[in-house]
């Protein structure tokens, strides 16, 4: 058995990001759902398929599902789509395999590593693409899959997932907040967020070849009291920053005293 045609439940960033990678990898997307006739169709008129809001018209014949609703609305959608057979997929990083037990006999999961939009397309060749499945066969059907839309396919189970979700969230989310940060800090002096773009690139190009801690810089890791002092003071009008700036320059002295 090959996967050539697809249903998606679910037409939000995931959805309409891996929809658009598998049409333009030649699969044939049959059918989206969602809960609103909105999103349903904003998403099918991309893929040029049919769209349904009523999870008893889905079509039962694909060979592959991808749910991809927000994560609290999985179980249910599952157990409103009543074929027990359909080979039935969700892109979560945080909910385990073991969300099908009991509900699909055929099933799997297909968790792109990327911060993905509805409005900004996905260059998928290097996103990295997570798979699992309750065999091998099936593992190795998505697999197969993944290799036609990204280089980067890896089995990845459950728990490593849900550990790899979170460490994301401190990579990707927690990082994008402290751009924010920083980039309120910089126009409350009219300067200009760009000014820290060659910062920002330099300090991912030096992790890609170092342990993160070895190349920490700045007052925290040299324990340069007086200069975190002066920066607190700074932010003495800002207790939320002020707050942040404290908390992680006491877990940026513990690294080092942990790793020296
Ligand atoms: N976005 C990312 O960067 C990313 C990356 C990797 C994995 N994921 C995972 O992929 C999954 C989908 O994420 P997403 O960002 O694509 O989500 P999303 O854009 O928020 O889309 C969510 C979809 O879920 C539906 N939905 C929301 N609440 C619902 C409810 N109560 N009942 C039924 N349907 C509901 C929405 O329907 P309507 O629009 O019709 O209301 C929409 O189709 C999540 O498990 C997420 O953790 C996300």
């Amino acid at each position: 058995m090959m996967i050539k045609t697809i249903v998606f439940i679910g037409a939000g960033n995931v959805a309409t990001q891996l929809g658009l990678a598998f049409k333009e990898a030649g699969f044939e997307i049959l059918q989206v759902y969602s809960r609103t006739g909105k999103s349903a169709t904003l998403l099918s008129n991309k893929l040029n398929c049919f769209a349904t809001t009523d999870i008893k018209k889905i079509v039962t014949h694909a060979d592959l599902y991808i749910f991809s609703v927000k994560d609290s609305a999985l179980s249910k959608i599952l157990r409103d789509f009543e074929v027990d057979n359909a080979f039935a997929v969700h892109t979560s990083g945080s909910i385990g395999l073991e969300v099908f037990r009991g509900l699909k006999l055929r099933y799997g999961v297909f968790y792109p590593l990327q911060t993905l939009s509805k409005s900004v397309r996905a260059d998928f060749e290097k996103i990295p693409v997570c798979v699992e499945a309750q065999d091998v066969k099936h593992l190795n059907l998505l697999m197969r899959m993944g290799k036609k839309i990204t280089r980067n396919v890896t089995h990845v189970n459950s728990q490593q997932r849900a550990v790899m979700h979170v460490a994301a969230v401190f990579a990707c989310n927690f990082t994008n907040h402290l751009y924010a940060i920083a980039d309120d800090l910089m126009e409350k002096e009219n300067l200009s967020f760009d000014l820290l773009f060659p910062l920002i690139e330099e300090t991912l190009r030096k992790v890609k070849n170092h342990k993160p801690y070895e190349v920490q810089t700045g007052p925290a890791v040299r324990n340069d009291k007086e200069i975190m002092q002066k920066h607190l003071q700074q932010l003495a009008s800002l207790p939320a920053y002020q707050k942040i700036y404290n908390f992680i320059s006491k877990s940026i002295i513990e690294t080092k005293k942990r790793n020296s």
